[in-house]
């Protein structure tokens, strides 16, 4: 601001240093002359912008109204979202300002149908949709346990079990077909997060990987796609619309209830198990996350809301990231042979990795943050400024408005990434790119980044490295590509179907 203020105050800087006790003045008018306000913001009409969402399939292709929006307006611009205004950012430089900006807790959405299911039903609120004081206690408590690489490193020999048997499954599916074909391998991968998540989160395997998945689980799978599918909906339709057009929001309701009722079962299961081992003088070791909650004294109704959000931040989030890896690598031979070579270099025989095996594996991690940066899970993130105005890329945002952070559009920046819609993975091998750091931030970052980011990477390291020791994976003769699509989260928009041939 400094030097604009220069530039608009005289052509000489001799009048300038008379009025040096004035600066501060000066600079705020300059910058209020400067500054624009929401009304100068372009964006699309209210009306277009619906046609958009609701005639031309805008909700499923939210990450290329994106690159549609960036292109037509630059950087900044404001769309209305049924009642909601909200200011979408696409540009690295600017979504790190409003970060910067986001202060002690910060907030993602203050208005989300997530929430207001919340408060019908009188349930508790868990990480994702927590906001202040009770937000920072849990996060604190789970960041201790999720986030730190030795507490993570311990829920290797957890994962690894989950991995085996997710080999076998495969093993199984592709000795069904003569070509070793397995389709829709995004519906295996679901049921491999959700026992992944489970297992981290009860220290007890729930059978989502069993020949017969207990009906439950599928329930459980497809109650947490269809809310998703029904998010995006519900928090575009006002309130007075659910009485006119109720199904959305009661098909949103009944999902979230199963998903309460399925999570509250395993827990209440796994607490009275340790309350029968403390009856019989057992003592109690339990190195999984709801004991953990439940012995720090955090409310049993809080308990119940964390685990539910955990257990559905698990699933479609290390789903997509696998099926996309296998995706790109099976069109990519090259670098599965490289990976592999990689992986059994670091291994010396061994079969199974452990945690701290990946630390000699970057190009394992460079594949998941390219993976990440072509298909981010979360492809558009957001916040809420809640206690003064900001200032971001010239314009005055109010407090209170709902800023998009448009991460698809920056990650596939081509003044960013070179060749941005292309499975580079090398380019995170080399400094040369020289993106800017926040041009590709998949987990978030901050203070309210996701807590589950370590439990993911290593989730994925692991199965990866064991199906292609197992596997090599090639891709069918479909030609047509699989592009993404958004499902509030981005999500392969059809079936994978990939062959997986025994080594
Ligand atoms: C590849 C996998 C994953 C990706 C890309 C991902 C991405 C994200 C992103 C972008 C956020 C929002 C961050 C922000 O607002 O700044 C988030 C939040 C969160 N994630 Fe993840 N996530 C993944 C896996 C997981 C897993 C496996 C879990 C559970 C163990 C999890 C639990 C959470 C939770 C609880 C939050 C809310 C954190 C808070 O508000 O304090 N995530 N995640």
């Amino acid at each position: 601001m400094l030097p604009q203020a220069l530039k608009m105050t005289g052509r000489s800087a001799f009048p300038l240093l008379r009025c040096a006790d004035r600066w501060p003045d000066v600079i705020a008018s300059a910058a209020s002359r400067q500054v624009k306000t929401l009304e100068q913001m372009p964006g699309p009409s209210a009306p277009g912008f619906i046609w958009d969402l609701l005639f031309r399939r805008g909700l499923s292709r939210l990450h290329q109204l994106q690159l549609e929006g960036r292109r037509r307006y630059g950087p900044m611009w404001k769309a209305s979202f049924g009642p909601i205004l909200t200011v979408h950012v696409a540009e690295p430089e600017l979504i790190e300002q409003v970060l910067r900006q986001e202060g002690q807790h910060p907030m993602r959405s203050d208005l989300s149908s997530w929430k207001d299911y919340r408060k019908l039903r009188g349930e508790g609120y868990g990480l994702l949709t927590a906001e202040g004081e009770e937000w920072q206690s849990v996060r604190s408590l789970l960041g201790k346990h999720m986030l730190r690489p030795k507490a993570v490193e311990a829920y290797d020999g957890t994962l690894n079990a989950v991995v085996t048997d997710l080999i076998q499954k495969l093993k199984l599916r592709s000795q069904q077909s003569s070509s070793g074909l397995v389709t829709d391998i995004s519906a295996e991968f679901y049921r491999f997060g959700l026992e992944g998540i489970s297992s981290v989160l009860f220290e007890s395997r729930i059978g989502c990987l069993d020949p017969v998945v207990p009906v439950e689980t599928e329930r459980f799978i497809q109650s947490i796609n269809t809310m998703f599918v029904m998010t995006l909906l519900t928090m575009a339709m006002p309130q007075w619309l659910h009485r006119l057009l109720p199904k959305p929001w009661d098909t949103f309701c009944r999902c979230w209830d199963y998903m309460f009722q399925f999570a509250k079962g395993h827990i209440d299961q796994r607490l009275e198990e340790e309350r029968q081992k403390m009856a019989r003088g057992e003592r109690l070791e339990g190195r999984y996350l709801t004991y953990f909650l439940s012995q720090a004294g955090v409310p049993l109704k809080s308990v119940y809301s964390n685990v539910t959000e955990l257990l559905l931040a698990g699933v479609d989030t290390i789903s997509s990231t696998l099926s996309w890896s296998l995706y790109e690598l099976s069109r990519h031979p090259e670098i599965q042979t490289a990976l592999r070579d990689e992986v059994r270099c670091v291994m010396k025989g061994r079969s199974v990795p452990e945690a701290r095996d990946v630390a000699a594996m970057p190009l394992m991690k460079a594949v998941m943050k390219e993976i990440l940066r072509l298909y981010p899970v979360i492809p558009a993130n957001a916040r809420v400024i809640t206690d003064r105005d900001i200032t971001i890329g010239g314009y005055l945002i109010p407090r209170n408005t709902l800023i998009t952070l448009c991460h698809y559009a920056t990650s596939r920046d081509p003044r960013q990434f070179s060749d941005p819609d292309a499975f580079v993975p090398q380019r995170w091998l080399s400094r040369s790119e020289g993106s800017h750091p926040y041009a590709s931030v998949p987990f978030g970052v901050g203070k309210r980044s996701c807590v589950g980011r370590r439990i993911a990477e290593l989730e994925v390291y692991l199965a990866l490295a064991q199906i292609l020791m197992h596997f090599n994976v090639e891709p069918t003769e479909e030609s047509a590509p699989v592009r993404p699509m958004t499902r509030t989260l981005l999500v392969p928009e059809r079936q994978i179907n990939l062959r997986f041939i025994e080594r």
